[in-house]
């Protein structure tokens, strides 16, 4: 028996030596931390419960016979956030650079399909060199495997990447299919192919950071949601951003009683946007004033700015939030702000977050980039996930609805539940000036007749009472009234019921 124990600890003493003190050296010299310490740090103390600690590769060529690592270079097993059950991987780059062998891809299934058995999130520490180079095709089969739980896995628990290190080559698209990625700046990347198969093909010259780094993904290319400082800080939002979402897609997200009273005014609100209708004013005031606590947790902040998105609370309930934001191309939409705030609507809607919409938008951004880019198709997934959705839909259109964006822009049609409109919205198919040009062409010549027509569509139609006296509109609200209002519409909301019809799925334009 002693026998044995001995066996067992040594055992576990190797699994957790990974590839050894001088690769853990040289991982902490990176500013990196290792798989372990990661895992230490995202769950609640003395909550993890490792499986798979003695998987070993059954891989002999290219000199890996006899050389195996318990644990086969990736963590995993289950744990708890905030007292919330999580599943976890977390890749150990010290073992065989992270890379992933068919045990090794094994192991993360096993507990992504635990994870779909008993209805918990997955998350995944990413750090790795990519397929076992030394397994072929038994490591592409590996990955695979992962995709398709990826899948099925999507819409059910939910997903979240955390890229920690290398991410490249097929490597990339099991975190593509999670519902978030969150990146380390500096010393994490993703990229299909890298700096030196780009050089060769297409001749341009990269690095690995400009290709597929932290800034690269949340700015540019819009694959990553957030980029963080350093492993610490991106672990301790994780643990953060975690609170906002449900464990999976029959339950709520956790909510959290709040000192900040639901029925509370602000006043300042009243004076936000200016008098000139082509004046900005910062739409994230507004979101901060009205959420709890004025605590927002904006996703893709850096990418297609000129819609914010992100999670926040009312009366203690996650929320999502999607706001046009006038100050960013006045908050049209164009196609990297349709596809970002889609896909964030669908997540909201597949795993019961109410969606909360604040509309400021003069209509789709026009241009032959656009066009040729297919702002047609890509305006439509938002249009799609909005008309699809049927969590709590509440939206405030604080000034402009333009045009097919009003309809977009989670409007009555498309089953909004309840619609209000701040006094000085301006609901219309396009702004009047616009709008005169065409209706009296004839009058192009005569700018007096041309402004006293200006002046007139205005009036009639610059205002929220003619989509009032349809119904559109179930009420217009004055500003300082929007938390109250809203937390009063959630309340009522809490039981709402609708399903879609059947299908195997809808056809979303990709
Ligand atoms: N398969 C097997 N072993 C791998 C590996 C892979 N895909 N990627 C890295 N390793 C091993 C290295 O051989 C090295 O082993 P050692 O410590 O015994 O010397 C260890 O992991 C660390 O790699 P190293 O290259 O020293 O680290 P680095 O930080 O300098 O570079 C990478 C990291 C990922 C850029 C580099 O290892 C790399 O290019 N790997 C191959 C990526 C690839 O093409 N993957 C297959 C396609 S998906």
């Amino acid at each position: 028996m002693h026998d044995i124990i001995d066996q067992l600890e040594k055992k576990r003493a190797a699994a957790r030596l990974g590839g050894g003190q001088r690769r853990i050296d040289s991982q902490h010299a990176k500013g990196k931390l290792t798989a372990r310490e990661r895992i230490e740090l995202l769950l609640d103390e003395g909550t993890f419960e490792e499986w798979d600690m003695f998987v070993e590769h059954r891989c002999s060529e290219f000199g890996m016979d006899g050389k195996t690592i318990p644990g086969d270079g990736v963590v995993t097993g289950y744990g708890m956030i905030n007292g919330r059950l999580v599943f976890v991987f977390s890749q150990d780059f010290t073992v065989f650079g992270g890379a992933l062998s068919e045990a090794h891809a094994e192991k993360i299934c096993k507990i992504m399909d635990q994870a779909m058995k008993v209805g918990a999130p997955v998350i995944g520490l990413n750090d790795s060199g990519g397929a076992r180079i030394q397994e072929g095709v038994a490591s592409l089969g590996g990955y695979a495997e992962v995709f398709q739980r990826n899948v099925m896995a999507s819409g059910v628990v939910p997903q979240i990447s955390l890229i920690m290190g290398p991410c490249a080559g097929g490597a990339v698209y099991s975190p593509a299919m999670t519902d978030f990625i969150f990146m380390v700046k500096d010393s994490s990347y993703m990229f299909v192919t890298g700096p030196d198969v780009v050089k060769t093909v297409t001749h341009e010259e990269v690095t690995a950071e400009e290709l597929g780094g932290a800034l690269t993904h949340t700015t540019k290319s819009g694959v990553a949601d957030l980029a963080f400082d350093n492993d610490v800080e991106a672990i301790l939002m994780l643990r953060r951003f975690f609170n906002y979402i449900p464990l999976n897609n029959r339950e709520r997200a956790p909510v959290r009683p709040s000192g900040d009273p639901a029925e509370r005014i602000d006043a300042s609100l009243d004076t936000l946007v200016p008098e000139n209708p082509n004046k900005p004013y910062d739409m994230k005031e507004l979101i901060t004033k009205v959420v709890d606590d004025r605590e927002f947790f904006e996703i893709q902040p850096d990418n297609a700015k000129n819609i914010v998105v992100g999670f926040g609370r009312m009366n203690g309930e996650a929320v999502g939030i999607v706001a046009n934001n006038p100050m960013v191309l006045a908050g049209c939409l164009d196609i990297k702000s349709s596809i970002k705030a889609a896909r964030f609507v669908r997540f909201c809607d597949a795993f019961n977050i109410p969606v909360v919409t604040f509309v400021d938008v003069p209509g789709f951004m026009p241009g032959t980039s656009q066009e040729y880019g297919g702002i047609i198709k890509h305006g439509a997934k938002l249009l799609y996930a909005y008309a699809e959705c049927t969590v709590p839909k509440i939206t405030v259109i604080t000034r402009k609805a333009y045009g097919g964006a009003y309809d977009v822009m989670s409007s009555k049609h498309l089953r909004g539940d309840v619609n209000f409109a701040w006094p000085n919205a301006e609901i219309a198919v396009m702004g009047a000036k616009g709008a005169v040009e065409i209706i009296f062409r004839e009058d192009k010549a005569d700018p007096a007749k041309l402004a006293a027509r200006e002046a007139e569509y205005k009036q009639r139609f610059a205002n929220p009472f003619v989509a009032g006296a349809r119904g559109y509109i179930d009420d217009v609200i004055q500003p300082h009234e929007t938390r109250k209002r809203i937390c009063r519409s959630l309340a009522m909301l809490k039981d709402k019921k609708l399903e879609n019809p059947w299908r195997k799925h809808g056809n979303i334009p990709l």
